[in-house]
C-alpha cells in the first residue's frame, strides 16, 4: 500500500479537523495540543507492524482513524434510524472514542511502539517492516491509549472509557467481561461500544480489501517488499507533510523502509 506525501498531509488535516468540529471547548483544545505535540510521530505512524495487517505503512494510522471516525458518524445515523436509544451517549463521545481508539499504538510519550524492523529475514519472510519497540513496557493498546490521555490531562467519560477499552469487540477475549455478560444488568447501558466496534471492523475490512484483493487477483501476494514505494514517493515529494519532519530518528525510519 502506498500513500503519497500529499495524501498523508491531507489525512492529517482531516484528523485535526475532526477534533475541531466534534470536540468542543477546553477538552478539544487539549486534544489538539496533544496531537500537535506528537505530530511528527503520529503523522507517519503505521496502523500495524506487520504488512498482512491493515495500515502497516507510513501514514496508515491516521488514514485508519479517519475512516473509523467517518464510519462511526454514518453508523450513528443508521443506528438512530433503526430505533437505537441515542440518548445514552453523545455524538461527541462517539467521535472522541473513534479518534482515540487506537492511540495506544503510538507507544508512550518517549518511545514509538513500532520501529523499523532490523531483522532482514523477518522483513523478507514474515513481511514485518516494523517491529515492537522493546524499550516499551507491555500494555494492551486500549490500556496504553487511556493512560496517555490521562497522563496529558485529557478527560474522558465513562462511556468513552468503555468504548475505547472494548473497541476490538470479542476479537479480544479481555472484553468478554463487558460484552459477554448474560445478565441484563451486566450489559453496557449504551450502544456506543457496539457502534465504535462496528466502525473499526468495517474500516479494517475495507483497508484489507484495498490492500490485498488486487494482489490476489494478480496472484502476486508475495510481491517483493520494495513494492512499497513509499520511500521513493516520500523522498521525491516536496510536500508540507514531510518538510515538517525534523526528527533524525523519523527520517532514519523512512530510509529504512
Ligand atoms: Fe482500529
Amino acid at each position: 500500500m502506498n500513500l503519497s506525501a500529499e495524501q498523508i498531509q491531507a489525512n492529517w488535516e482531516i484528523f485535526l479537523d475532526n477534533i475541531k468540529v466534534h470536540i468542543p471547548g477546553n477538552r478539544g483544545e487539549c486534544l489538539t495540543n496533544f496531537y500537535k505535540r506528537y505530530e511528527e510521530r503520529i503523522i507517519l505512524m503505521p496502523a500495524a507492524h506487520k504488512k498482512e495487517y491493515h495500515g502497516a505503512f507510513p501514514g496508515g494510522y491516521v488514514a485508519h482513524v479517519n475512516k473509523v471516525v467517518e464510519g462511526s458518524l454514518r453508523l450513528y445515523d443508521m443506528w438512530e434510524e433503526m430505533g437505537c436509544d441515542m440518548t445514552t451517549f453523545t455524538k461527541e463521545e462517539l467521535v472522541f472514542s473513534a479518534i482515540n481508539h487506537d492511540l495506544g499504538k503510538m507507544g508512550d510519550k518517549d518511545h514509538d511502539a513500532y520501529i523499523p524492523q532490523t531483522d532482514q529475514w523477518r522483513k523478507d519472510k514474515l513481511g514485518e517492516d516494523y517491529m515492537f519497540n522493546k524499550k516499551l513496557a507491555f500494555a494492551a493498546v486500549p490500556d496504553r491509549g487511556l493512560f496517555l490521555l490521562q497522563q496529558h490531562d485529557i478527560s474522558y467519560s465513562f462511556n468513552e472509557m468503555l468504548a475505547i477499552q472494548t473497541h476490538d469487540g470479542l476479537y479480544d477475549t479481555a472484553n468478554e467481561k463487558y460484552l459477554k455478560g448474560y445478565m441484563p444488568e451486566q450489559k453496557p447501558r449504551t450502544s456506543l461500544p457496539f457502534i465504535l466496534h462496528q466502525a473499526d471492523m468495517m474500516a479494517a475490512r475495507i483497508e484489507f480489501e484495498i490492500e490485498w484483493l488486487p494482489k490476489f487477483s494478480q496472484n502476486s501476494v508475495d510481491a517483493p517488499k520494495k513494492n512499497y514505494t513509499l520511500n521513493g514517493n516520500i523522498k521525491s515529494s516536496k510536500s508540507k507533510a514531510l518538510n515538517k519532519i525534523s526528527s533524525p530518528g523519523l527520517k532514519n525510519m523512512l530510509d529504512s523502509l
